[in-house]
């Protein structure tokens, strides 16, 4: 048999992803607004349970408000990129990043989301993000939401619940495509956009209390980003012609637990419900199979003349994910669960998990890729890929963390086979190239980063930064366009 290598190609994007609310601080700084995740406690490790990690209830925000709450909120304070961008960025130039995804915090920009005019404080610091990432050749990726819904918005309409958000978005879309339109060609709308129907505060600014069917508001307020998401593209080809949309996908790839036919029935249900947000995106319809979830779930969504027309006209140009993970489906309530993210799972035995119980699945990505590149034939950027894991530092201030660089090659090794199997894979993005907040856990010792920032998960640090092992192990790779893993 004649050996086929594989490779990456020329111009494949090498770096990390980030968003504003886990990086940034500085959240009431120079006219910006709440947002939803201003509102997101620390919850010591002991007290946490997945459904009070990130889902915030109405008392919690009149609390928060009334200053009453004596809560910690990591993602006001973030690793203060705010104001350490310059070296931040410096750093991951340092490692050789063509690539650079990060968010823009919506309430920076509309402070209270509903707002006439743009909150020029909040503009220029992204042209002087955008700047310092030109003079190091960094092409950025800038998503438009990533869990950072203007409290406003909340207060007003809860959320995406409210058709009037679609308008308010479009609006913030349109105002920073027209500011970066000669600085940022690739753009994602909603960070992973299936979190609303998981965590529909994070994902949409959604508070559940208030609502008497929760499962139709959710639905609803998805419906409108959908909507939304079909806007922007809109707007972004007519004020950049060049420029790229992609929906981002928190990608849960099922196996069956074993060859009984109702757990692969199962599996295909649970990878069904996983696609359906990508199928709308890419495919620009809703697609037959949720028929059956709605009538079955009491969901009747609302839709005002024009919104199919509008979700088939603009489909995205490019699907991005993230993938950390694969999941075990399974009609029996046997077995041991173990954590994940966004959803737990059973327990694989073919694979370890990370020190949060996540199954590490390097093959599984390879198979992740191949199948959505089978559904869509468009163009696919990993944009969060990494693992979460406890750091040590040594006495001399070293930092060996081989368990992640033995993550990350193991994933890069089976994009690349993806790659030799036909897959167009755009580039590659790590999650959380510099340490920072938690999503789920608002902790800073969950660490993803080649940078090491010193930060507790009480606040305490001098947020110093430091390179790690795998610094100079990326820096390697990317040098060598991943050859050299
Ligand atoms: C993704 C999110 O789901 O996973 C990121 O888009 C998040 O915001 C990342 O940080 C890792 O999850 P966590 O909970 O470990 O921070």
């Amino acid at each position: 048999m004649a050996q086929f290598k594989s490779k990456f190609p020329k111009n494949f994007y090498w770096g990390g992803a980030t968003a504003a609310n886990q990086i940034e601080g500085g959240f009431d700084a120079d006219g910006k607004g709440l947002s939803a995740a201003d509102f997101v406690e620390y919850i010591p490790k002991a007290e946490r349970t997945k459904d009070n990690a990130m889902e915030i209830t109405s008392e919690q925000i009149r609390k928060a408000l009334s200053g009453e709450s004596t809560a910690r909120y990591p993602k006001r304070e973030g690793i203060d990129f705010y104001h350490h961008y310059k070296e931040d960025i410096a750093l991951l130039a340092e490692m050789g990043f063509t690539a650079f995804r990060f968010s823009i915090h919506w309430s920076r920009i509309f402070p209270n989301g509903y707002d006439e005019t743009p909150n020029e404080a909040g503009l220029q610091f992204y042209d002087n993000v955008l700047d310092e990432l030109a003079k190091h050749n960094i092409e950025p990726v800038v998503t438009l939401s990533h869990y950072e819904t203007p409290y406003g918005l909340t207060e007003r309409y809860n959320g995406w619940v409210g058709r009037e958000t679609v308008d308010h978005f479009v609006r913030y879309a349109e105002t920073v495509f027209t500011r970066y339109k000669d600085k940022v060609k690739l753009w994602i709308s909603f960070n992973e956009i299936n979190m609303i129907t998981i965590s529909p505060f994070t994902g949409g600014g959604i508070l559940s209390d208030k609502e008497d069917n929760p499962m139709q508001a959710k639905y609803q307020g998805l419906h409108h980003q959908f909507v939304a998401s079909s806007l922007a593209t809109k707007k972004l080809h007519e004020i950049i012609p060049d420029g790229k949309m992609g929906c981002m996908l928190a990608r849960m790839t099922f196996y069956p637990n074993t060859p009984n036919p109702e757990d692969v029935l199962k599996a295909q249900k649970e990878n069904q419900d996983n696609l359906f947000f990508t199928d709308v995106h890419a495919r620009g319809e809703y697609p037959k199979y949720m028929d059956r979830f709605f009538i079955e779930n009491d969901i009747e969504i609302v839709k005002e003349t024009g919104d199919d027309e509008i979700i088939k006209q603009y489909p995205v140009d490019y699907i991005t994910i993230s993938y950390y993970m694969s999941l075990l489906s399974s009609v029996s309530p046997e077995g041991e669960i173990t954590a994940g993210n966004l959803f737990n799972s059973l327990k694989n035995p073919y694979l370890q998990a990370s020190d949060w119980g996540w199954q590490i699945d390097p093959i599984g990505l390879r198979v992740t890729l191949n199948d959505l590149y089978d559904r869509y034939q468009l163009p696919i950027f990993i944009v969060e890929n990494g693992m979460g894991a406890y750091d040590k530092v040594e006495e001399d201030g070293s930092i060996h963390d081989d368990y992640r660089i033995e993550y990350l090659r193991k994933h890069i090794e089976q994009m690349k086979e993806a790659i030799g199997d036909g897959v167009d894979l755009m580039g590659y993005l790590a999650w959380g190239p510099i340490d920072l907040v938690s999503m789920s856990t608002s902790e800073m010792s969950k660490r993803y980063g080649f940078i090491y920032v010193d930060k507790d998960d009480e606040g305490n640090g001098t947020l110093e930064r430091s390179r790690k092992d795998s610094f100079f192990w990326y820096k390697k790779v990317i040098e060598s366009n991943g050859e050299e893993l």
